[in-house]
């Protein structure tokens, strides 16, 4: 037999390049064995807000539950699961009582009648939950279950390394805020709440602008870097008390072209220009403060030719800046800031943006209460 006949089953995973990508592949590799594994799914846990968030999805027909959503707390089958630390088959999904949660009863009007969910964990770390799918009963036996073992645990390290890589940059970006002298005066709640404004919007542009479950991620990850260029701003502008003169407010504009230049360095210096949607987060350093009507910086950029990802930052990073204190204003109420950005709407802030930011008053305040400012900001 000639030794090189055997081609390596995984060899394509060092080809393709996205998460997305790479569960596409492992998903087509398990189907040539066994085809009625029809759906492979990626739910992400993200623990400051105990939410289950889907991540990816291969399937051939229609994919349930993209943008889904929960409080890991409100699925009970999968806290059972998790506190087993055991996977889980269900062989025939009719056994479920109908009428449970939401999740399950789209689950079986995507036809699926057989799953398998394990929890992914790397090096101690919970991830979220893994979940194949067939619309054939009585298909998960035991050998192919330890196939499954095997992708989930596979996927589960891909996930790690990358969520490696974006942590590596998010921490670079923090001690570059750190080490340069200034103190910074956005505080890490500010932070955190406008992650989640961004989300929000991103969610609900999500059909409209065809996002997928990892871009609305990225976006959520990236937009809290979006003023690394302030770094550059000496503290006599960036902390100025009161109203900044003409030159200084100049100055204080090199901030979004500089933290551009800055993520880029960092790319470069750490070897992380293969991080994913990289192109996100350098386009919301970059166009954070163009206005659609084409009176903001660094180039002027009108309408459409704003990225939707700085559009999107844009209106939760005012939204935020309008409800914060900030050196130079005390922090306005949610309904001051309401009005602010209906008025700004169309002229500065894209519209579309805005209304869906505004559609979403209750989760507004749910994102204020878990994020509020304390001593420890
Ligand atoms: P920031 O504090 O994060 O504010 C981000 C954006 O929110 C501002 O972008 C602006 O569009 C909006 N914004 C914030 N506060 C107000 C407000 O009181 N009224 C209105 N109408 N909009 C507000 P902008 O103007 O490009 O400013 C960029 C950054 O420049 C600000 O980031 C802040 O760090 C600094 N800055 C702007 N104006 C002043 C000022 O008068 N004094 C000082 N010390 N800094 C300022
Ligand atoms: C899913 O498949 O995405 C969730 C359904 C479940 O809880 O098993
Ligand atoms: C983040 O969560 O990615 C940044 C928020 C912070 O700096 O606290
Ligand atoms: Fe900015
Ligand atoms: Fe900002």
């Amino acid at each position: 037999m000639d030794i090189y006949q055997h081609k390596d089953s995984f060899g394509s995973l060092n080809q393709t390049q996205t998460i997305q990508e790479k569960v596409n592949y492992l998903h087509s590799t398990l189907k040539l064995r066994h085809p009625f594994v029809e759906r492979v799914a990626i739910a992400l846990y993200e623990p400051a807000t105990d939410m289950l968030t889907t991540y990816v999805q291969s399937s051939e027909g229609p994919s349930p539950l993209e943008h889904y959503q929960a409080r890991l707390a409100d699925c009970q089958s999968l806290l059972d699961l998790l506190e087993k630390n055991q996977p889980r088959v269900v062989n025939d999904l009719d056994l479920f009582a109908k009428g449970s949660q939401p999740h399950t009863q789209s689950i079986e009007q995507g036809g699926y009648r057989a799953s398998y969910t394990m929890p992914l964990f790397a090096e101690g770390v919970f991830l979220g939950f893994v979940f194949f799918n067939s619309t054939q009963a009585e298909v998960f036996e035991e050998h192919v279950l330890r196939e499954l073992d095997m992708t989930g645990h596979l996927i589960a390290f891909m996930l790690y390394s990358e969520q490696g890589k974006v942590k590596t940059l998010v921490a670079t970006v923090r001690s570059a805020k750190e080490f340069s002298h200034h103190r910074d005066p956005e505080t890490g709640s500010h932070l955190e709440r406008m992650a989640h404004y961004s989300r929000l919007i991103a969610l609900e542009l999500a059909g409209e602008f065809s996002f997928s479950d990892q871009y609305i991620e990225h976006i959520f990850l990236f937009s809290p870097l979006h003023d690394i260029g302030k770094i550059t701003i000496p503290d006599n502008i960036l902390l100025k008390p009161g109203k900044l003169t003409d030159d200084e407010y100049d100055v204080m504009r090199t901030h979004s072209k500089n933290g551009r230049d800055i993520i880029d360095s960092l790319l470069q210096n750490y070897g992380l220009d293969g991080v994913e949607y990289i192109e996100l987060l350098r386009n919301i350093a970059l166009y954070h403060h163009e206005a659609v009507d084409g009176t903001g910086y660094p180039e002027h950029l009108q309408q459409e030719e704003i990225p939707i990802e700085a559009r999107i930052v844009s209106v939760a990073d005012v939204f935020d800046a309008l409800t914060s204190h900030r050196p130079y204003k005390p922090a306005w109420s949610n309904d001051e800031a309401f009005k602010k950005l209906r008025e700004m709407s169309g002229e500065k802030l894209d519209a579309q943006c805005v209304q869906a930011l505004l559609k979403h008053e209750q989760e507004i305040l749910r994102i204020q209460r878990t994020f509020y400012e304390n001593s420890f900001g």
